[in-house]
């Protein structure tokens, strides 16, 4: 999709479709309508609103209303859609608006479209939030669906003009906001195409690939490294998940350092995302259709390549780190089994009581790993457990981790319309993880099972500031909704540039800064 700045005439922009985002107010508030709205009712003689009050459309979030223009202006069907109430409007309400609006479009076969956004909002933040719904609702994983004889596929949608408001002028602002939406948009499309991929395609092997091209085509340092290394690592933990699999296991390393030296020696955020390419379960055998979805065990990695692709463009003043360890988790004669006992690459030893209990092993061992390049942040994303799922649902991820390393990854869920909800890391709970023969098992009892995840991954990351995000719920979308499609959503990827976002913009506010002689340190 190829996105232009028109300025404003929405009745003369021509295009197959002409999406106008509207309040409640713009409806039931002459005087505040919509400058854009009054006039393209009025060429219509009326029958936009007639027809909205017959069909009751208000405005409401999730509402949207089609009309044939029949000549009378350029665009040959308008679309409301609505954004519910102005003083409640953020920015994931005009995403999701934008998502329904290019969604509709390809219900129409529209290839071109006029967007018409809201007048209240910052300018700039409300055009990337529309590329992105836009970008992101056109997305479909149909590559291996055969149309029916006759069928046609709908046609994606070439161009969209983003109409300005009246009397406003493009500018490098605006622009760099599109931009970066676009961005965003493109690298989270890129990474639900990973996940949705299936598992006999996207293999340990395929994810270090990807990793190689991302760092040629974007400029970042890619290292793979294979089993005898992995060996020589002494990641215990992460060869007895991989054992089982008759293909190999890959440790992929991505780093972004910064052309400046001085930023390059600052310390680095590290992303460690968990890539299981396919979780069978192992030996304690998942059910037929908890198996089903498994090849979204890679949606960390995925979300973390994808970051890592808009980061390389983004250029932080200072280092990102992104670390997987990729395998599947298989049931074979050379299957790790219940009751073996491993020694992780910290030394500590762990009693395998369930194998299907094998994210947090192979993540334990990667975050130790990460940890050696002494990072000032370490944050994980992973598919860990189905108890998340049971206590936050579908769309909202769990955190985990120490105040002050939690409230910016929440803060920056929050800009990027991600729900994340922290939940605590009690030590009461770690009685449940006690071993008789080994330092700690995998598995404890069902209750609290997803703070058991956390608990277990933080015996291995030392006294790094850590945060730990299960995604296992929101990295699959169980329906068409705004801009996502049913499947995978990339979900994580854009809290990870906003994080990234915010930090460079505080590295650059204390590099302007006098030092400041009573801070002490
Ligand atoms: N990959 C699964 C968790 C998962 C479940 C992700 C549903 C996405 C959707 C993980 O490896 C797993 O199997 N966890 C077990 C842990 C248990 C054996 C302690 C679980 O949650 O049941
Ligand atoms: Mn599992
Ligand atoms: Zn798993």
């Amino acid at each position: 999709m190829n996105f232009t700045i028109a300025p404003l005439d929405a009745t003369k922009t021509k295009a197959d479709l002409l999406v106008l985002a509207v309040f409640e107010a713009d409806l039931t508030d002459k005087k505040r309508r919509n400058a854009v709205l009054a006039a393209v009712d009025k060429r219509l003689k009326g029958l936009l609103l007639t027809t909205a009050a017959e069909e009751g459309f208000k405005g409401k979030a999730e509402q949207s209303l089609l009309l044939h223009t029949h000549g009378k202006i350029a665009a040959a069907r308008v679309l409301l859609v609505g954004l519910g109430a102005e003083a409640k409007l953020e920015l994931e309400a005009l995403r999701l608006a934008a998502g329904r609006a290019a969604k509709a479009a390809q219900k129409v076969r529209a290839r071109s479209i006029a967007w018409a956004g809201p007048a209240a909002g910052d300018l700039a933040n409300n055009l990337r939030a529309a590329v992105e719904g836009l970008a992101l609702g056109d997305y479909r994983f149909d590559r291996y669906r055969t149309t029916e004889k006759g069928e046609k596929a709908p046609p994606r949608i070439e161009k969209t003009a983003l109409l300005l408001p009246l009397g406003q002028k493009r500018s490098r602002l605006l622009d760099e906001a599109i931009a970066l939406g676009r961005k965003v948009a493109d690298a989270t499309n890129w990474a639900r195409d990973l996940v949705n991929e299936p598992a006999a395609v996207v293999t340990p092997k395929r994810l270090a690939d990807d990793a190689e091209a991302i760092g040629k085509e974007f400029g970042l340092d890619v290292v793979v490294h294979g089993r005898k290394e992995i060996e020589k690592l002494s990641m215990g933990m992460f060869l007895a998940v991989a054992q089982g699999s008759a293909e190999g296991p890959k440790l992929i390393e991505l780093t972004y350092l910064p052309k400046d030296a001085a930023a390059a020696k600052r310390p680095a955020v590290a992303l460690v995302g968990k890539a299981i390419t396919f979780d069978s379960g192992g030996l304690s055998l998942k059910p037929a259709d908890s198996m089903v979805d498994m090849k979204t065990d890679m949606a960390g990695a995925a979300a973390v390549l994808g970051a890592m692709r808009v980061i390389a463009q983004l250029a932080p003043p200072f280092p990102v780190r992104a670390y997987m360890g990729a395998c599947e988790n298989m049931p074979s004669g050379n299957a790790y089994r219940p009751g073996d006992i491993l020694t992780s690459r910290l030394g500590k030893t762990v009693e395998v009581t369930n194998t299907d209990a094998e994210g947090r092993l192979v993540l334990g061992d990667v975050l130790a790993y990460a940890n050696d390049a002494h990072p000032a942040l370490l944050i994980d994303l992973a598919t860990l457990t189905g108890a998340c799922m049971v206590a936050l649902g579908h769309y909202i991820a769990g955190a985990w981790g120490d105040d002050k390393a939690v409230r910016p990854v929440l803060e920056a869920a929050r800009r990027a319309g991600e729900e994340v909800w922290r939940l605590p890391l009690s030590p009461m709970q770690k009685d449940a993880l006690r071993s008789d023969v080994a330092d700690m098992k995998n598995s404890g009892e069902r209750w609290g099972s997803a703070i058991n995840a956390a608990l277990f991954l933080k015996e291995f990351v030392g006294d790094t500031p850590w945060v730990h995000l299960d995604i296992a719920g929101p990295s699959q979308s169980p329906k068409d909704r705004g801009y996502q499609s049913k499947g995978a959503t990339g979900f994580g990827l854009r809290t990870l540039v906003e994080m990234v976002l915010q930090r460079s913009l505080e590295v650059d506010e204390a590099g302007a800064r006098p030092p400041n002689p009573h801070s002490g340190g």
